[in-house]
């Protein structure tokens, strides 16, 4: 399949969509940076405050992952607007974001402005998940001998299977050289889209007119089917977690009260797994 990147572009609003329900969180640096893009991009996108509970528990889970995991070297593919990656390189990680040009070259240019000391292990490259040679770019930054975390919210539900598959690849390869684990939280099933649909009206619909790659038959069924799919790419699924495990973390909830019985079938039905390269391993691909 030819990759070309002008073929995701139109997905890269969606970096702000997700950004601005954070301010209502009590992550660090995330109401700088929103105001941030309110004045230098164009952030005539609909904008779901009560996305937060959803946006919040999807960021602490995999933080609380990351943690768990203890891997000090970490990429995060399509790391839009967030602030993880600064965080974490203050507290000494390795950090690669990959993400596409126009996102990259505004992320460096806001944390500039945000943030007066960036560190030197926080590293934001232009790029593209699906392409190999971007994946050779991030080995620049890490050690050949040490385990990496790839970790990626909010990318894989817009890509067909045969992208996500790509995508895979090109993590297994990583992984199969550097041992780790992927931790993501867009392998969410079928279902969780009629719950995001009761719980936001209109998101959905407002995300495919923007992206027009938002695309319920490009989901997962359930589960087995996740296990399958990535089962046949060499990958093993270690841990599944569902967003309501974070609950009494969440300060959009049990601060500003923004939530519902809908909202909280949302956490219910949402989750963050876990996967590593297959013990057995033989290199499949
Ligand atoms: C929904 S946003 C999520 C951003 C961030 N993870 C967050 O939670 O706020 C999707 C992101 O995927 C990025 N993206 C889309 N296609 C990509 C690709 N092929 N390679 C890398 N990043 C991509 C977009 O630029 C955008 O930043």
């Amino acid at each position: 399949m030819e990759i070309n990147d002008n073929d995701y572009k139109e997905l890269s609003p969606t970096a702000i969509v997700t950004s601005y329900p954070r301010i209502f969180t009590d992550i660090p640096y995330e109401k700088n940076i929103y105001n941030w893009l309110e004045s230098h991009c164009n952030t005539e996108v609909s904008l779901y405050k009560n996305l937060a509970p959803e946006i919040e528990a999807r960021y602490k889970l995999i933080n609380n992952l990351l943690d768990k995991y203890n891997i000090k070297q970490i990429l995060e593919l399509a790391a839009g607007y967030c602030s993880r990656g600064l965080i974490y390189a203050k507290k000494g990680y390795m950090y690669v974001e990959l993400d596409l040009e126009n996102v990259s070259n505004n992320k460096k240019e806001l944390l500039h402005s945000i943030a007066l000391d960036i560190p030197n292990n926080l590293n934001i490259i232009s790029g593209n998940a699906l392409k190999k040679e971007d994946f050779e770019k991030v080995e620049n930054y890490f050690h050949a001998d040490e385990e990496v975390a790839v970790i990626n919210e909010g990318l894989l539900r817009y890509l067909t299977f045969e992208e996500k598959r790509i995508v895979a690849k090109n993590i297994y390869k990583m992984l199969s050289k550097h041992g780790g684990v992927w931790i993501t939280s867009d392998l969410t099933p079928k279902k969780f889209i009629k719950s995001q649909n009761d719980a936001l009206p209109d998101f959905n619909k407002n995300v495919s007119n923007i992206t027009s790659r938002n695309n319920l038959n490009d989901r997962f069924e359930d589960i087995n089917h996740v296990k399958e799919f990535f089962g046949d790419i060499g990958f093993e699924v270690l841990e599944i977690h569902k967003f309501n495990e974070v609950k009494d973390e969440l300060y959009s909830i049990n601060t500003l009260k923004i939530i519902d019985d809908k909202m909280e079938k949302i956490l219910e039905d949402a989750i963050v797994v876990v996967l590593k390269v297959e013990t057995e391993g033989k290199y499949k691909i």
